[in-house]
């Protein structure tokens, strides 16, 4: 069987976008930013951006295009005969892990569409109750997630080009516009601009060594980075096209709708007054009161928020399913739809712990690593394997295949004249991108295991 291509660099890019722009954007980088402190924090974010996430994307591509395979095909076909494959597997893992709590709160968020635009988070209602009421609650939670999955599961199962490309060209647009109607509605509330000034001033007293882990983890979940789905995508793109320049639109997109979501959120919390610090309930309960206040169509709002959240949601999750489906495709012969359909059933049971740790397994905690089951999920997939996964894939890629072999995979299919990877890019490949890893992971343990000794509060 031959391999699919994207049918265009533009449909790569989009892909890839899609999978990068996700909660991680409108859910969470608002929240880490509001307790980062805002502007200050923000620039912190983008210097790490620059050095560590665009050089990773590249990294990753080039891994991809390079071994045309599935992600611990491309291991296996990079360095053969080494055990390097099992960096492969452990991406396998890890964005099956992820994709089956991320369902979740895509879930929680599907719901909100259908409760705001059924006029049930109107003003009055006490909206800690209403969200804590639906995640407590057993059946509901479950089905949003088992829909969820089989959006994911149908997309995934028509393919590459009929699947992911065609249905991310439908949805960005829709996510643009949608994000464009929201931002004009959110700077023209009275009072809109005292969050714009906290949001866009920054404070440097605000930051500690703190800031700069919680900035890291939040760069690789964000650009969906040590999950090979980057790497996955990147070996569905035929060998002629460039990598410098898509990969620069890649994470340009991320970042940008990541300030966006910002832009929109904090006028409309501090236009009501409240607190842009509320943590992960700044989406589920902040902002649905925010809504509801908004003077007139206050439900059209938020229900046009919610359907961004769960379309950006969407079109990661199809990236996190794609890896292990293109793992069984290549390297077990499945068929696409076996593939997706058996992956999508095994997710959706891994889901279901995280999902019930809130009703019948209340009790359950994981402390002092995770409250909950959800947080211990989201523990093991972020602060664990991700920053094993993305120490050993850059170790992999500056020695063991080489940071030359990396740049060189990466220049070639750029036209003459346009922008190319200069050699800067090797020391950051060899050495800063794997010290700061590890000093992250280091500090991370610590942080996790033994806060007093840290001198800024856990994150
Ligand atoms: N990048 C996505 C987000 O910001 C999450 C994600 C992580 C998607 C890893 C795919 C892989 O929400």
């Amino acid at each position: 069987m031959t391999r699919e291509n994207w049918v265009s660099r533009v449909g790569f890019i989009l892909a890839a976008a899609g999978s990068a722009v996700g909660l991680g954007n409108i859910w969470r980088f608002p929240y880490v930013a509001g307790e980062g402190g805002g502007a200050a924090w923000i620039i912190v974010y983008l210097l790490i951006v620059l050095i560590i996430g665009y050089p990773m994307m590249v990294t990753e591509i080039s891994l991809g295009r390079s071994s045309q395979r599935n992600v611990l095909g491309t291991f296996k076909s990079l360095a053969p005969k080494t055990p390097w494959w099992l960096v492969g597997a452990l991406t396998v893992l890890t964005s099956v892990v992820i994709l089956s709590y991320y369902s979740v709160v895509a879930g929680w968020s599907l719901s909100y569409v259908f409760e705001t635009a059924l006029g049930n988070m109107g003003p009055g209602v006490d909206f800690e109750d209403a969200f804590f009421g639906h995640i407590t609650s057993v059946w509901p939670p479950i089905i949003w997630h088992a829909i969820f999955m089989l959006l994911t599961v149908g997309i995934i199962a028509a393919g590459v080009v009929k699947g992911i490309q065609r249905w991310v060209q439908i949805l960005w647009p829709v996510m643009g516009v949608l994000l464009v109607i929201l931002l004009v509605r959110a700077l023209t509330l009275p009072g809109a601009g005292e969050g714009l000034g906290w949001y866009l001033i920054p404070d440097f007293s605000q930051l500690d060594a703190g800031s700069f882990v919680a900035a890291i983890g939040q760069a690789f979940f964000t650009l969906s980075l040590a999950m090979g789905v980057i790497i996955t995508y990147g070996s569905y793109l035929a060998k002629k096209e460039e990598i410098p320049g898509s990969g620069g639109y890649i994470v340009g997109m991320d970042t940008g709708i990541a300030i966006l979501a910002g832009l929109v959120i904090f006028p409309a919390v501090f236009a009501q007054g409240l607190s842009p610090d509320a943590g992960p309930g700044l989406a589920f309960i902040t902002l649905p009161e925010v809504f509801a206040e908004i003077p007139w169509a206050g439900a059209l709002f938020g229900t046009l928020f919610f359907i961004i959240l769960s379309v950006a949601a969407l079109t990661s999750a199809i990236s996190l399913l794609e890896v292990s489906v293109s793992w069984l495709i290549d390297e077990k012969n499945w068929t696409r739809i076996k593939s997706a359909v058996t992956m999508g059933i095994i997710i959706f049971v891994l889901g279901l712990p995280p999902t019930l740790g809130y009703s019948v397994w209340e009790g359950v905690s994981f402390k002092p690593v995770a409250p909950d089951l959800l947080d211990f999920y989201e523990f093991l997939a972020e602060h664990v394997f991700l920053c094993v996964g993305g120490l050993l894939t850059s170790i992999f890629a500056g020695y063991v295949w080489g940071a030359k072999k990396v740049q060189d995979e990466a220049n070639s299919g750029v036209a003459e004249g346009k922008f190319k990877i200069g050699n800067w890019f090797i020391p950051i490949l060899k050495y800063v991108i794997p010290i700061i890893i590890a000093v992250i992971l280091i500090l991370g343990t610590i942080e996790i295991i033994w806060p007093e000794i840290l001198p800024w509060d856990p994150v």
